[in-house]
């Protein structure tokens, strides 16, 4: 976001927003958070909710904010309840302030440790264990997460200080097979918007299928992936182009 529009809606507009929340929803202690990364009409902020450590995403274009309530509600009902995803702490998905609130996640994106290169052989296996996990339940409940990039996995510690990896980032992810992103018109503008996402790690621009990505990050975490562990390349290899979305 530039900052002449940041500064605009920080004297002009914040303080409506942080009324809303505290008063409908209990949130305080609200900052903004990542400035640099508010896009596509989300703004970012940290506060606290009945005690609990919060980030918040809210606004964003079409009804993405429905989007990533469902798919977190859809992943974490059944066996993987609070496992690898983030945990709902509220939400609204009606103007005039829409927004989630989840449970703040402490830890490094994968993308700044990878880049870092601060991985023992026993954390890379963990964090590849952990991701191929993932990859399994997102098949397992027919969703496409669409982002599958290392900025969108976060390495945190769980109870027992060993390595937890949490996949965020929802914000388009396909909730079935059937699923089409309604929501977002289907016009240049819109294109533009999606063409970058998952880009590097997709098949090709407009065209997400996560096994791909997957498979991608897993050589990035160990160049000799495919040789440590040939069947579970063999089985990444055979999902990809299983469950896939073209725009
Ligand atoms: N539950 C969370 N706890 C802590 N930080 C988070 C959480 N969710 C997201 N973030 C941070 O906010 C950033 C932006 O959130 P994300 O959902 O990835 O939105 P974007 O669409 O902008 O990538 C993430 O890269 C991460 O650093
Ligand atoms: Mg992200």
């Amino acid at each position: 976001m530039r900052s002449f529009s940041f500064f605009y809606w920080y004297i002009v507009k914040r303080k409506k927003l942080y009324n809303y929340l505290k008063i409908k929803h209990g949130i305080e202690n609200i900052i903004p958070y990542k400035v640099l990364s508010w896009q596509i009409g989300y703004k970012y902020f940290l506060g606290k909710c009945y005690g609990k450590n919060i980030f918040i995403k809210q606004g964003g274009k079409f009804n993405l904010v429905r989007r990533e309530v469902d798919s977190i509600k859809k992943l974490s009902c059944g066996r993987n309840i609070n496992k690898h995803y983030p945990v709902i702490v509220t939400f609204d998905i009606e103007e005039p302030f829409k927004f989630i609130a989840l449970e703040f996640i402490k830890g490094n994106s994968l993308k700044k440790i990878i880049r870092k290169e601060l991985l023992s052989e026993k954390d890379k296996k963990s964090i590849i264990l952990q991701m191929f996990q993932i990859m399994k339940q997102l098949k397992s409940k027919e969703m496409i997460h669409m982002d599958i990039r290392p900025d969108n996995f976060i390495v945190t510690k769980s109870h027992s200080e060993k390595i937890f990896i949490v996949l965020i980032d929802f914000t388009f992810s396909m909730l079935s097979r059937n699923d089409k992103l309604y929501e977002i018109e289907r016009n240049k503008k819109n294109k533009a918007i999606l063409f970058n996402l998952g880009s590097e790690l997709n098949p090709e621009p407009l065209h997400w299928d996560d096994a791909y990505s997957f498979l991608l990050i897993f050589k990035q975490i160990d160049k000799e992936f495919k040789k440590k562990y040939p069947k579970m390349w063999r089985i990444i290899n055979e999902n990809i182009g299983r469950l896939y979305f073209r725009y």
